[in-house]
């Protein structure tokens, strides 16, 4: 869910509108709006989109009279999306209003509680138990609005980021956070609360990341930070470093458009001042203290999840090939509830784009707190996991707001291949010949991403001759099978059509029964060890009438032979490939699901940021 907040002499409506459009990818299907109107709390919320919102805001002619108001776009938990289900909730006497991003896990008993009390409940969600709850404790214990905001936090169980309003003091913003994040923006006379910076940066840059369990309460002339137990922290003012320009499509249709073409620009970015071909060299920054127990790890567990973990998937052939460790790659929503075997010193690499999914989070929590040293790779600066890992390095891929994956993936398995290439030659697993064949392959990438995106037309095309399909297989071997997986996601996800990604020789133990001339195969074949058994794989699928899409190197012959339709890509090095087959994929979803009339940069039901478990 997306929160935004405002408090200042701007239209706050339109502050919060704007911000809420930026946060859409983090949920959309409901939205709305909450702000004094005569000194009388009033809310206005409304199932779909922002867009919606803002049209029944239009039509039912609501203004807010204080420069201050809050904002929330859903991604429902508790109860389905419609319009009483949406935030903000009020209490039940209308005298105060919550957005809430999070689960509050002990809602059911609290709201026993509440109902014995006379309370009464015109939503399903936890939320406005939460709301009702702060009520409660206020006039049972005859409290100030900010004491019971804070007893309340203190007793319930869960994870929270929440803005509230009370119409008892109508100039405040009160706003606490526990495990979910929240940003608070500073600018002359004006706060903004949001769940990340996006909303923000087109009018502050000073910001402070509010920590686990803080509260702020911001007036008209200023705002304090306190924790749980009421005592008052000093805050960190930080200056952050994100151009508006780069949360904005710059002339493409759709964000996903936008981030599968800047590949080039992205991978060159993760790239920057680390590899330093002239001096031979890989500089990691982020890596310095730990950097001993990555070289000498016995064993490295990756955790991430959705195409994160499919990076993963990746750098497990890598690290296993180049440095000789053993890898295990785990969805950390698993890893976390399986009471896993973690021994003091072991190393662990967590994955994720936002930094800030539930899961990935709690599995890195876990593991040090076995005393396991934990990098982190991640695209937002600032973020949760950033934060909570040892050390790491991030992905330089600038803003991802397509709720599909593209930039952060390719990044990921570069940042990944970075550090297993430099592990490689500090465990002396590769000679420095090699180092240096791999780090010029990889220097090569973004040119080879350019050259790839060209075939745009050509996919565009064949998306209008499968877009109709029911199904789709996605085959691939070695470090190419989770290309496979990330393929059939990419389409899954954003076109709806059932796909399954499979390593290719396993087709034979049970895929293979769906083969028909309706089921479309995309096999990646590039020429490498396994070349000649893939091509095998495909004449398996031809002699049973399946249409093959072959993602072929450039010049192949024989693959794209017996396929129906090939796509190349360019030459490249095996340990570097699937940042480059994995760009045809991308592009096949993308044309398919615009075909298909499905909105590519807001799925049904997906988040970009899942920050509930
Ligand atoms: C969500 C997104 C996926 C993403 C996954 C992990 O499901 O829709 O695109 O791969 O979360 O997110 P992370 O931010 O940790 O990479």
């Amino acid at each position: 869910c997306g929160i935004v907040a405002y408090k200042g002499s701007q239209d706050s409506i339109e502050v919060i509108l704007k911000g809420l459009k930026r946060l859409e990818y983090r949920g959309y299907d409901s939205a709305g709006i909450a702000g004094f109107e005569y000194g009388k709390l009033v809310c206005c919320k409304k199932q779909g989109k922002v867009s919606e919102l803002e049209n029944k805001i239009l039509e039912d002619q609501f203004s807010f009279d204080h420069g201050v108001g809050i904002g929330h776009t859903r991604w429902a938990t508790h109860g389905e999306p419609n319009d009483k289900n949406a935030h903000p909730h009020l209490s039940q006497d209308g005298s105060l209003a919550i957005i809430h991003n999070g689960i509050i896990e002990n809602y059911g008993s609290l709201k026993k509680e509440l109902e014995i009390h006379g309370y009464e409940f015109a939503s399903q969600t936890d939320t406005e138990v939460l709301v009702n709850f702060i009520h409660f404790i206020r006039e049972s214990e005859n409290l100030s609005t900010e004491e019971a905001f804070r007893l309340a936090l203190k007793r319930v169980i869960g994870a929270y980021a929440v803005v509230m309003l009370s119409n008892t003091e109508p100039d405040y913003l009160f706003a606490a956070r526990k495990g979910s994040p929240m940003v608070i923006g500073i600018n002359q006379g004006e706060y903004f609360i949001a769940s990340d910076a996006t909303p923000i940066v087109e009018y502050t840059n000073e910001v402070i990341y509010l920590k686990e369990s803080e509260i702020a309460i911001i007036s008209s002339e200023s705002y304090t930070i306190k924790n749980l137990d009421n005592a008052v922290q000093d805050p960190r003012i930080q200056t952050i470093d994100m151009e508006l320009e780069a949360i904005e499509k710059g002339g493409y249709d759709h964000f996903m458009q936008k981030e599968v073409f800047e590949q080039p620009e992205s991978i060159a970015n993760c790239m920057r001042g680390r590899l330093v071909l002239e001096k031979g060299e890989l500089v990691l920054g982020g890596i310095n203290e730990y950097s001993q127990s990555l070289i000498h790890a016995k064993k490295i567990t990756l955790l991430g999840c959705g195409t994160s973990w499919h990076a993963g998937l990746v750098a497990e052939y890598l690290f296993e090939d180049i440095c000789r460790i053993p890898v295990e790659v785990e969805y950390a929503s698993e890893f976390r509830y399986r009471n896993p075997i973690i021994n003091e010193g072991d190393v662990f690499i967590a994955i994720s784009q936002s930094g800030e999914t539930a899961d990935t989070l709690a599995a890195i929590e876990l593991a040090k707190s076995k005393g396991a040293i934990v990098f982190g790779v991640v695209n937002v600066v600032g973020s949760s996991i950033a934060r909570e890992t040892h050390e790491g390095a991030y992905l330089h891929a600038g803003p991802e707001i397509g709720v599909a994956s593209t930039k952060a993936f390719t990044a990921q398995v570069t940042v990944l291949s970075m550090i297993a290439i430099k592990m490689g030659l500090l465990r002396g697993t590769i000679s420095q010949s090699q180092f240096q064949l791999l780090i010029s392959e990889l220097n090569q990438i973004p040119k080879k991403v350019a050259t790839a995106l060209k075939n745009n037309d050509q996919i565009e095309a064949l998306a209008e001759i499968y877009k109709d399909a029911q199904n789709f297989l996605y085959l691939g071997r070695g470090n190419n099978f989770p290309v496979a997986l990330e393929g059939a996601l990419k389409l899954k996800e954003i076109s709806y059509i059932h796909a399954e990604g499979y390593p290719a020789a396993e087709m034979k133990h049970g895929p293979i029964a769906l083969i028909d001339e309706d089921m479309p195969v995309v096999f990646i074949a590039t020429q490498d060890d396994s070349y000649e058994k893939i091509v095998s794989n495909i004449q398996e699928v031809k002699s049973r009438k399946g249409k093959v899409i072959a993602i072929v190197t450039e010049g192949d012959i024989l693959a794209s032979s017996m396929a129906d339709y090939s796509i190349e890509i360019p030459k490249s090095h095996y340990v570097v490939t699937p940042l480059l087959s994995v760009i045809p994929l991308q592009l096949l979803s993308y044309h398919i699901a615009l075909k298909r009339g499905c909105n590519v940069d807001q799925p049904r039901n997906l988040a970009k940021s899942v920050t509930v478990e």
